[in-house]
């Protein structure tokens, strides 16, 4: 059964460009309860162990050094479905090929800086909503 709940960063080009509370409102008002959240930034040593698969691709150092240029907004999100269902509001990686009205074709810039992030399954929501918080954090 699929589990109910995803981890999201609205990244540090989404949040410079002060378009969190507009993300924000996005999310809640496609279903998505809020569990969990903080204004937080990430360490060099944070973003490479949250990166970790990636530590072999050529952008690795790149990615690591936007995530850790500015704050983030990281929360715990809960709905039926909710890694999938969050990852088609979030569009495709790419902006270029997100498709309408999703969160990545209206903030994000590029593959890179794609203002929002969203697990990739059930067990690493699990495991990234525990990198973030606490259990006494969640509600
Ligand atoms: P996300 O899918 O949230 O997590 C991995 C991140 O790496 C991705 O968002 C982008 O920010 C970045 N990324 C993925 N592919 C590329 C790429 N080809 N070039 C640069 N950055 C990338």
């Amino acid at each position: 059964m699929a589990s109910n709940i995803t981890l999201t960063m609205i990244k540090p080009d989404a949040v410079a460009a002060g378009n969190s509370g507009k993300i924000i409102d996005l999310i809640i008002q496609s279903g998505f309860k809020i569990q969990a959240m903080k204004l937080t930034r990430l360490s060099k040593e944070k973003a490479e162990e949250f990166y970790a698969v990636h530590k072999e691709r050529g952008f690795f150092g790149d990615l690591v050094k936007f995530m850790t240029e500015g704050p983030i907004v990281a929360a715990v999100l809960e709905k039926d479905n909710a890694v999938e269902d969050f990852r088609k509001l979030i569009g495709a990686t790419n902006p270029a090929n997100a498709a309408e009205g999703t969160i990545r074709k209206l903030y994000a810039t590029d593959i890179e800086r794609n203002a929002v992030h969203g697990s990739d399954s059930d067990e690493n929501a699990a495991i990234e909503a525990s990198f973030h918080f606490a259990g006494v954090e969640r509600f």
